[in-house]
């Protein structure tokens, strides 16, 4: 894979005018996440305009719902040439075959290239004890990988998971078995909110396929040679 391809920005601001903006600053890049606040502002319009601009749009909506509605949405999004999905893994096994029926049929019919669907194991703003009164009976790490096993056995291309979690995924999954992974700051970038993280040659290293980054990109003085400075550590590692 070209380590371009490999770099997901996420571009996560409020309007399709800062978005577009950052898109086109970007001109290296070749995937941006949109997350469900600035798809609820702007629309399916800014995938259009992403992909005249040259971008592969990864929607970051994080569908969980019935089988059918999942399905349904999922055969939106392929027809709107998404390039990546996610899903909650946690919708279940119906759902998530569904999801992925839904992506092959919907590909075959148009001959558009056939979105990659991506599970939401545990969000990692959840706590094992929150986990639990929620009504898991596992711990974070145990039922993140019981996710990512049900993804897999779904039909799912792969996962969104925390760096520390690429190894065991990877081991236990298959090499096969997509692992996205944000919390990426490279060492000359500031941690910000993010606890676990590491650098994007580390992430890679450890197997990751995609890195999602923001700040460290998004928010340099110059986005675009912050872009190049992660590609050449990419390309080095
Ligand atoms: O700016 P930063 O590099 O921290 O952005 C990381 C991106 O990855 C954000 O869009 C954030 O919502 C997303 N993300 C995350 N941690 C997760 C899941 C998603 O940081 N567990």
């Amino acid at each position: 894979m070209d380590p371009k391809e490999r770099i997901i920005i996420a571009l996560d601001v409020g309007t399709k005018h800062e978005a577009l903006a950052l898109a086109e600053a970007l001109k290296d890049a070749r995937v941006v996440k949109i997350g469900m606040e600035l798809f609820t502002a702007e629309g399916p319009a800014l995938l259009e305009e992403a992909i005249r601009m040259g971008k592969k749009p990864f929607l970051d909506l994080k569908y969980h719902d019935i089988p059918n509605t999942v399905a349904g949405a999922v055969r939106a999004a392929a027809r709107k040439d998404v390039h990546m999905l996610t899903l909650h893994a946690a919708g279940g096994e119906e759902m998530m075959t569904a999801a992925s029926r839904a992506a092959q049929e919907e590909s075959a019919r148009t001959g558009k290239q056939r979105p990659i669907l991506l599970g939401v194991t545990v969000l990692t703003s959840l706590k094992d004890e929150e986990l639990r009164r929620i009504g898991f009976a596992h711990a974070v790490a145990e039922q993140a990988l019981r996710l990512a096993f049900l993804a897999r056995d779904s039909g799912l291309d792969g996962v969104v998971c925390s760096p520390h979690e690429i190894e065991i995924i990877k081991r236990e999954c298959g090499g096969d078995f997509l692992v996205v992974t944000p919390g990426i700051r490279p060492a000359w970038a500031a941690a910000q909110d993010q606890k676990r993280i590491m650098t994007p040659a580390e992430a890679i290293g450890k197997g990751a396929d995609y890195l999602v980054i923001g700040r460290p990109i998004t928010g340099a003085p110059s986005p675009h040679e912050a872009f190049l400075r992660v590609l050449a550590e990419l390309e080095e590692s």
